[in-house]
């Protein structure tokens, strides 16, 4: 497994410094992966289904074109659409295969993306560390630059982190402790998903991974803003909680969003993989 994400990983760095040629072909253990123009792909000889499985999930996330703007967004939700309790305990909905999920998602993006909600509740640091893989940059959403600056987040220096707060809040201030404040402009309360794509694409950041918690995927997923939404469903009830998605009312079913999706296997929960774009 270990060789095949590695492979992932390749593609993702030569992904990121030049555009792909087609036929791509990479040595995978004793087996040569040849990807074509357009997304398809063979492994000769062929692995063991789980390591077919592990390029499924991830090659196409390897493949996203060079300065390409993508942005995916990933909830952990009970059955009934929980992200948290009410008193925001989120430790662990998912099980350890998701967790992994994860963190292979923070290794293929550029900048990771969390509300201040959860950097507030969680205290995450936003790392890779449950396979490898490059630090994201790390990119908090606080548009009232209200968060204080223990976070760990902006003190570790473990991954270069900035905090996008409204441009009317930030006045001359240039830094949250180790992190960057960058300013962006209001639109009412919030800041524009559209106008958060630009700004970290200006600085290089294309590929984004959006983690939460369920405000700021909502506000993306409202803005039409994400290219794919990646739900896993743990066999947990809550009955009561944080929702997934705060989204402005529809009037009929018609009007409802109808993804293409696929369902992955992890572990003991299921990844619902929605194609948005
Ligand atoms: N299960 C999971 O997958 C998962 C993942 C992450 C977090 N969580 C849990 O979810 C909870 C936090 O989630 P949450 O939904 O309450 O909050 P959240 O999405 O983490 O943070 C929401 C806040 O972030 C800021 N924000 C987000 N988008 C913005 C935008 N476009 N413009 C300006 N500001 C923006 C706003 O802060 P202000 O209102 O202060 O301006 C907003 O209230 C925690 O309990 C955490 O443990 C669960």
């Amino acid at each position: 497994m270990a060789v095949a994400w590695e492979a992932v990983m390749a593609l993702r760095r030569r992904g990121r410094e030049r555009a792909f040629g087609f036929p791509l072909e990479l040595p995978l253990g004793e087996g040569l992966l040849t990807v074509t123009r357009g997304g398809g792909w063979r492994v000769e000889p062929e692995p063991p289904a789980e390591v077919l499985q592990l390029l499924a999930l991830y090659l196409s996330l390897a493949l996203v074109p060079h300065r390409h703007s993508f942005v995916l967004a990933h909830l952990a939700q009970s059955l009934d659409g929980r992200i948290a309790t009410s008193g925001g305990e989120s430790q662990w909905l998912t099980g350890e295969a998701d967790i992994r999920h994860t963190h292979r998602l923070r290794a293929l993006a550029d900048a990771v993306i969390v509300g201040a909600g959860t950097v507030r509740q969680d205290n995450p640091r936003l790392t890779v560390r449950h396979c490898s893989g490059d630090q994201p940059v790390r990119v908090v959403l606080d548009a009232n630059l209200a968060l204080p600056e223990d976070r760990d987040l902006f003190r570790d220096g473990a991954a270069q982190t900035l905090v996008l707060a409204a441009a009317d809040r930030v006045g001359g201030a240039t830094r949250l402790g180790n992190a960057e404040i960058v300013a962006l402009p209001r639109e009412g309360e919030r800041l524009a998903p559209a106008a958060i794509r630009a700004a970290l694409a200006r600085r290089g950041l294309y590929w984004l991974f959006v983690e939460g918690g369920g405000v700021t995927v909502s506000r993306f997923l409202a803005g039409r803003a994400l290219d794919r939404l990646q739900i896993a469903l743990a066999p947990v009830i809550l009955g009561s909680g944080r929702p997934s998605f705060q989204l402005p009312e529809i009037p009929a079913l018609s009007g409802a969003l109808r993804p293409r999706v696929r369902h992955v296997p992890l572990g003991d929960d299921i990844l619902v993989d929605c194609v948005l774009s």
